[in-house]
């Protein structure tokens, strides 16, 4: 179900976009306009600004832009439900529960409850930590080097010697059994009844990405076993949908997510700034983990124990990446086992080194191929180049495809048009013939281009200049703009113009997928860098003329042939055009 569209405009109009934005960036004032230093790129000098009059920021230097659900949308990686819910807090708005049927809010309760449970727990683990009894167990986080910020941030805690303490104390809170075994905080028997599961182990609750707290973790402080004890999945412990430390590396401003295997690794990267890792926890990567982790970046940096076990899980982590369309590089941490031990042997700034030099994530496959074939033998060498050549026939890009064969050929020595050979011969018997897209011609791509900027070009006037709608009436409408993302704003403005008020900001109500808000935002914010009135008049000129002239040659390539209206509107327009390309047609705009 969705929320109405006045409601969602209710909530914008109600949080100011200066308000907002400056909870999160320091804004100055510039003439009618807000800057600031861009949060979403690096940055030196500002050139993020805010517009308190369009009620929406753009960004010159990396193009992000939006309105002030956009910007709370990328700012906290919320999806637009999220966001909206968000703004509605703040704006002191209710916003009207979905309807559920009988059965789903009875599971929905349950949930609830059972994240409660969760919570007083983590509390009470948290609590125990920093008592007396918690003494031995702070020293051993001390020992292993974090600070109180961090076991702060992560919420570490201890569950004492005493097993049913938590049991004990949650039941005083007036938890029935069975939602307390649901919870899979303990454990029963028939000569024990119920009793804590954690029990003189250091706790790391496992928060999802809104902070609720799902499952635990528990390590024994030394070298018992086993290490780590988890909590069983449970109606709100999905494993494999969850990540650890997520919920701190979203908001993280790093390019990239680190991905590696435990709660340590996770928490001494993050504790000495990188704070863009999470973890799988134990469990191997999943394809849900793959797109959640694509929500919030492009590119996913591989950082698994360097033993065996964790070139195997690297190997089996890249394809499932790169089918949920992320790009990735596998870091090699040698001399050292795992990310923790890394940084305490060798510092932040030398681990900064090692992100920077991640290995290309094909170049790592294939060098791991190689420890299965003699390559001084010519037998090895030729079936290990088979093998090689089978993955690269499975690249759909063509130039992607020349590229790896070619780094690849380098690498190993071998000729690289005889690879190119093979690779081809094994692409025709494997997948089939993959039938190639016809390119388009240059000539028509770049007419295309034009009359995109013309578009764009002509929703830029129109929202800076409103006073021109009068002037263009009868020559351009929005049939004129037919890529149809603009023609789709363009049918708004002259909607929002007929109803008398030009609203930018709540236009961009309407554009939820991000990479459609920018463009949009974008056409908003182009600043027309033109003073005086002629300038204008001049400018704009130019921009019917070409938007004209473009939209004629698309009708007119798209008519069909029995469409006599159609035909004659075109002889008219072309006429109207040709006047005003000579100048006989005054247009009635007035720029100041
Ligand atoms: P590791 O054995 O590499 O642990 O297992 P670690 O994270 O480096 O921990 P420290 O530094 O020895 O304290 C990686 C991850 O595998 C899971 C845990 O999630 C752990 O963080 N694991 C490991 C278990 O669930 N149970 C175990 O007994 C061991
Ligand atoms: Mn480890």
């Amino acid at each position: 179900m969705r929320y109405s569209e006045d409601l969602i405009e209710e909530i914008r109009m109600k949080n100011d976009i200066v308000d907002v934005i400056s909870g999160y960036v320091k804004l100055q004032r510039k003439g009618s306009s807000y800057f600031g230093l861009c949060p979403f790129h690096n940055e030196k000098s500002p050139s993020f600004s805010v517009s308190p009059g369009k009620q929406m920021y753009y960004c010159f230097g990396c193009g992000a832009g939006g309105n002030v659900l956009s910007f709370i949308m990328e700012y906290e990686n919320f999806s637009f439900p999220e966001a909206l819910k968000f703004l509605a807090d703040r704006a002191g708005v209710e916003l009207p529960k979905l309807e559920y049927s009988r059965e789903a809010k009875e599971q929905a309760d349950r949930k609830a409850l059972l994240l409660t449970i969760n919570k007083e727990a983590a509390k009470y683990f948290y609590y125990q930590l920093y008592t007396e009894k918690g003494q031995r167990a702070l020293e051993y986080l001390k020992g292993r080097q974090l600070s109180p910020e961090t076991m702060k941030k992560f919420g570490l805690g201890y569950s004492d010697k005493f097993s049913n303490d938590l049991y004990r104390y949650l039941k005083n809170k007036g938890y029935g059994d069975e939602v307390l075994m649901e919870s899979g905080l303990f454990n029963a028997d028939e000569k024990h009844g119920m009793y804590d599961k954690f029990w003189n182990r250091v706790i790391f609750p496992i928060m999802d990405v809104n902070n609720r707290v799902i499952g635990f973790g528990g390590r024994v402080m030394g070298d018992g076993k086993p290490k780590y004890l988890n909590s069983p999945e449970t109606k709100i412990f999905d494993k494999s949908r969850n990540l650890y430390g997520l919920n701190l590396a979203r908001t993280s401003r790093a390019k990239n997510l680190i991905i590696c295997e435990g709660y340590m690794d996770v928490i001494s990267m993050h504790q000495a700034g990188f704070t863009n890792a999470v973890a799988s926890l134990g469990t191997a990567l999943t394809s849900q983990q793959a797109s959640l982790m694509k929500r919030y970046t492009s590119q996913v940096l591989i950082m698994y124990d360097s033993d065996e076990a964790g070139t195997k899980a690297a190997l089996r982590a890249i394809p499932l990446l790169k089918a949920a369309g992320l790009s990735t590089k596998v870091i090699d941490l040698h001399p050292c086992k795992d990310p923790d031990e890394f940084i305490k042997t060798y510092g932040a700034e030398k681990f900064a080194e090692r992100l920077e030099k991640g290995m290309n994530s094909f170049l790592f496959e294939a060098k791991s191929l190689e420890m299965n074939y003699d390559l001084s033998d010519p037998q090895g060498r030729t079936d290990f180049f088979h093998q090689l050549a089978g993955r690269l026939a499975s690249f759909e890009d063509e130039i992607e495809r020349a590229n790896y064969i070619d780094a690849i050929a380098r690498r190993y020595q071998t000729d690289p048009a005889a690879l190119k050979k093979l690779v081809g011969r094994l692409a025709l018997k494997g997948a089939g013939v993959r039938e190639t897209a016809k390119p388009k011609s240059g000539v028509n791509r770049e007419k295309q281009n034009g009359y995109d900027i013309s578009q764009k070009l002509m929703l830029t006037w129109l929202v800076n200049e409103p006073g021109i709608f009068a002037g263009i009436e009868g020559l351009i409408s929005p049939q004129d703009f037919t890529t149809p993302l603009y023609h789709q704003v363009a049918e708004m403005l002259f909607a929002q113009h007929r109803e008398g008020e030009v609203n930018p900001a709540r236009i961009l109500n309407y554009f939820q997928d991000g990479e459609e808000q920018k463009q949009v935002a974008a056409v908003f914010h182009t600043m027309l860098p033109l003073q005086t009135a002629e300038e204008k008049a001049q400018a704009f000129r130019d921009v019917v003329c070409r938007l004209k002239e473009s939209s004629i040659g698309w009708q007119s390539d798209h008519l069909a042939p029995t469409d006599m209206a159609g035909l004659m509107k075109l002889m008219e327009d072309k006429k109207a055009l040709e006047s005003l390309q000579r100048g006989d047609t005054p247009l009635h705009i007035s720029f100041e």
